[in-house]
């Protein structure tokens, strides 16, 4: 009874993991549904495998070839209790498949969360050639809007904001720059400027330290060196935030001169491509 019970036990449970999947009803009902469902099966199986084994030895002698009325009627009656326990052992055998097709569904019901592969859109953000840098509130930057050293947020004009566009701007003296071979051009006037999406999890980069010129991530500490292309310095970030490159009008107002240097964001997107541009 009680291994029928404990199979029972762990198909409700798998529902209740698909149910608390699909109602995102967070990890603790995951956990607690899963926990449920495995420890019962298992108890289940080990109540059972106990039932199976025998826990006595016996000998049996057999001098009579004939054997007595009496004992004829015992292994009739002995014949009949083993149908009925063969019988309640289909149906615990089938309690059991239940549980683990239950539990088997339930384990593979997140798969459906993986959805398609991401497509080629995720290299791609809002900056282009010719488009404007604008502040938070829409407004074109000037060349002459930072001092050395100061700092900003910046969006591409036009364009609802998204996280994947935000940048932050950077002014650092010219001679202090060793930026990677081809970015000469990319920083006028002392102007950097970098992805705010960590390449760690995706959190705003937003903590800049004048001294040292370093970006820092408050999620998980990851650490970029400015000067040298935003490469990580310390922290789990696995690579550096892509660089935007600048350029000025002759109306002294700044603008990208092209997309991003690399995929924005947590390197899993990259998804095994090689020869990404900065990466
Ligand atoms: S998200 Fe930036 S360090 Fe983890």
């Amino acid at each position: 009874m009680r291994v029928a019970l404990a199979f029972l036990v762990s198909m409700l449970a798998s529902a209740g993991f698909i149910a608390a999947y699909q109602l995102d009803a967070g990890t603790q009902w995951l956990s607690l549904t899963l926990a449920a469902a495995l420890g019962s099966l298992g108890a289940g199986l080990a109540w059972w495998s106990r039932r199976l084994m025998p826990h006595e030895s016996s000998e049996e002698g057999r001098p009579i070839l004939v054997p007595p009325a009496e004992e004829g009627r015992e292994t009739a009656e002995t014949f009949q209790a083993g149908r009925r326990a063969i019988r309640r052992r289909g149906l615990l055998g089938g309690l059991l498949a239940a549980a683990l097709g239950a539990l088997g569904l339930g384990t593979v019901w997140p798969a459906r969360s993986l959805g398609p592969a991401p497509s080629s859109g995720l290299r791609q953000t809002g900056w282009r050639e010719g488009v404007y840098l604008v502040d938070e509130r829409g407004n074109r930057i000037a060349s002459d809007t930072l001092d050395f050293g100061g700092v900003v947020t910046v969006f591409p004009e036009g364009r609802d904001p998204r996280a994947d566009d935000q940048v932050v701007l950077i002014r650092i003296p010219l001679e202090d720059l060793d930026l990677p071979e081809g970015r000469a051009n990319w920083t006028p006037e002392g102007y950097v400027a970098y992805s705010k999406v960590c390449t760690h999890a995706g959190c705003p980069v937003g903590l800049y330290q004048n001294v040292g010129y370093l970006l820092l991530c408050p999620c998980h500490q990851a650490t970029f060196d400015v000067v040298r292309g935003a490469i990580p310095v310390f922290g789990p970030a696995p690579r550096e935030l892509p660089q935007l490159p600048l350029a000025v009008d002759d109306a002294g107002l700044l603008l990208a001169a092209g997309d991003f240097s690399g995929p924005v964001g947590p390197d899993r997107w990259r998804l095994g491509e090689a020869g990404d541009a900065g990466v």
